[in-house]
């Protein structure tokens, strides 16, 4: 099994974590990624931060600074974007590679894109009026232990479960589900697509395949009320998806590209993001 593929089946949102320190020299590992440059396939550049809201966070926020759904966390990971065009897709597709390699180091994850106290975490990390706090997420020790209101939020989410491959994988057009098998070599870049985080586990991705046979179309299927402070929430999950699926294929060894698509096909209900082209 690829690694990536491991990864994505391993992380899991964990609300409650271990009041046990970081060991140094993982926190060393994970700070020097967190700090490194990134960018995303639209060309737009986050930076992140670790945050110990013991020692640098104001005191309003210190107890507060999740609402109480995360418990114990004693470290964060935050980052600030320029506003711009897919500037959120851009964001969440860096984060969550940061979100993987915690995975691999052991370490739990939860991202969080509403239940926080954005002015709080602004404040510290310096956010400026032409830029977005888009998400954050604690970073420690899992526990086994689950509080109420972790094991609330994942009943209320459905987060242990995941649409089946026929309601978001389409050949063509959107009325012939694609097969894992019409799939072929892309299956697992798509499955690990379908097995990624999402803001309230909605899972609002829509790919389909065009008749030439290596070109994906990716569409968002929006709910309503998932813009908060000027942050297109879902835009987040599209970021995800398109990380889960370059990185899964290029792992495999199928290079492609992303680009924006003159004609894909249509959905009045859907938005069309962005497609990806295999290289030949
Ligand atoms: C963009 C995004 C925003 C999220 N925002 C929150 C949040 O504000 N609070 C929270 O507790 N969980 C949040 N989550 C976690 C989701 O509820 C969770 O990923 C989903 O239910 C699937 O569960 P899993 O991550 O354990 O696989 C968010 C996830 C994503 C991808």
């Amino acid at each position: 099994m690829p690694e990536i593929s491991a990864l994505i089946k391993k992380r899991i949102s964990c609300r409650t974590y271990a009041l046990q320190p970081l060991n140094e020299e993982i926190l060393q590992k994970f700070a020097s990624i967190v700090t490194k440059e990134h960018a995303g396939p639209f060309g737009n550049k986050p930076l992140f931060r670790l945050i110990n809201p013991d020692i640098s966070s104001p005191e309003e926020w210190k107890n507060t600074g999740t609402y109480g759904v995360i418990k114990n966390a004693r470290l964060f990971l935050a980052g600030k974007i320029k506003k711009a065009d897919n500037a959120v897709v851009d964001y969440g597709y860096c984060m969550e590679t940061l979100i993987l390699q915690a995975t691999a180091l052991g370490l739990g994850t939860c991202w969080l894109a509403g239940t926080f106290n954005a002015s709080g975490f602004a404040k510290v990390i310096n956010r400026s009026d032409d830029e977005l706090l888009p998400a954050v997420s604690p970073i420690g020790y899992p526990t086994d232990q689950k509080s109420f209101m972790e094991k609330i939020f994942r009943r209320f989410a459905g987060s242990n479960f995941r649409k089946p491959w026929p309601e978001m994988f389409f050949a063509g057009d959107f009325t012939t589900p694609l097969t894992e098998e019409q799939a072929g070599k892309y299956a697992e870049a798509l499955e690990n697509v379908r097995l990624a985080p999402s803001a309230s586990n909605k899972q609002p991705w829509r790919i389909v395949l065009d008749n030439t046979g290596n070109s994906f179309h990716f569409y968002l299927d929006r709910a309503f009320g998932y813009t908060l402070r000027e942050v297109p929430i879902q835009d987040l999950d599209m970021g995800i998806a398109m990380n889960h699926f370059e990185y899964t294929a290029k792992e495999i060894g199928i290079s492609g590209s992303w680009k924006i698509s003159e004609n894909p096909p249509k959905k009045n209900s859907l938005d069309y993001m962005v497609s990806w082209q295999e290289n030949f």
